[in-house]
């Protein structure tokens, strides 16, 4: 039995005290004993550490949007999977396809990534997920195994790794991947994984979905046999929607 996972990505969202208030109000609707999924919350790297000591010691896993492969140096604006573990961090959001369009993030630095952050015990969230002209083009099922294949290419061990499915047009758009639409690429992206790491590996690994969930839509989806939890953008800047759809996780 996979324990589902869902995680809040706060993108370029909340101040310092807004993101300190939000996870107050998230962590107070949730119950401090929570215990029924996974979940986390990755505000910006500037407001992680106030985020930290409103969750540590909670249930709610610190999590990084982002993370550079090298330790330190000469990388302007970055920031280490090393700093990030210091900061309080254990998961880290790599390959959103918000990097891949802006930031010019490609499959081998998303591997490189991938690579660094497994390496150093982080709990790997790493995002996939088709724009709307492969999709209308028929390709979805090749850009999704390349990236899947390419990103953990050279990774022997992939446990504890979390790969998040969001088709690109389905985010912050308000157009959900039906659960059916979802389930098949969730069902494509376990196949690959079993040919790449064998059916065990495959079976223990969890796939979020991501792309308008809200509570209105989420029992649905994670009723679905592979999907299991989900990476949440605008619904989880309000605690109360956030909350709910962890919620439902918990119940499906
Ligand atoms: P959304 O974002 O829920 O706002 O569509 C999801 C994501 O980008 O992780």
């Amino acid at each position: 039995m996979r324990t589902k996972i869902v995680v809040g990505n706060w993108k370029m969202n909340n101040t310092i005290a807004e993101s300190t208030q939000l996870a107050q109000e998230v962590l107070a609707q949730l119950g401090e004993g929570f215990s029924g999924c996974e979940v986390g919350i990755a505000p910006t790297f500037l407001a992680i550490q106030a985020v930290g000591s409103v969750i540590g010691g909670s249930p709610v896993q610190l999590t990084a949007q982002n993370c550079h492969y090298e330790n330190d140096g000469a990388f302007t604006g970055e920031v280490s999977v090393r700093m990030i573990k210091a900061a309080g961090c254990s998961h880290v959001i790599i390959g959103h396809s918000e990097r891949r369009q802006y930031f010019g993030e490609t499959n081998s630095t998303v591997n490189l990534k991938v690579k660094k952050a497994m390496s150093e015990g982080l709990t790997v969230i790493m995002c996939v997920g088709e724009t709307l002209e492969e999709r209308e083009a028929g390709v979805t099922g090749a850009v999704v195994s390349s990236q899947v294949r390419e990103g953990l290419e050279g990774i022997d061990d992939i446990t504890g790794l979390v790969i998040a499915y969001e088709p690109v047009w389905a985010i912050g758009t308000g157009k959900t991947a039906s659960s059916a639409q979802a389930e098949e690429v969730h069902d494509l992206i376990r196949t690959v994984i079993v040919k790449l790491y064998g059916e065990a590996v495959a079976s223990e690994l969890r796939i979020q979905y991501g792309g308008s969930v809200k509570p209105s839509n989420a029992a649905e989806l994670f009723a679905m046999p592979n999907i299991d939890g989900g990476l949440i953008g605008g619904a989880s800047l309000n605690a109360a929607d956030f909350v709910a759809i962890v919620k439902a996780a918990a119940e499906n």
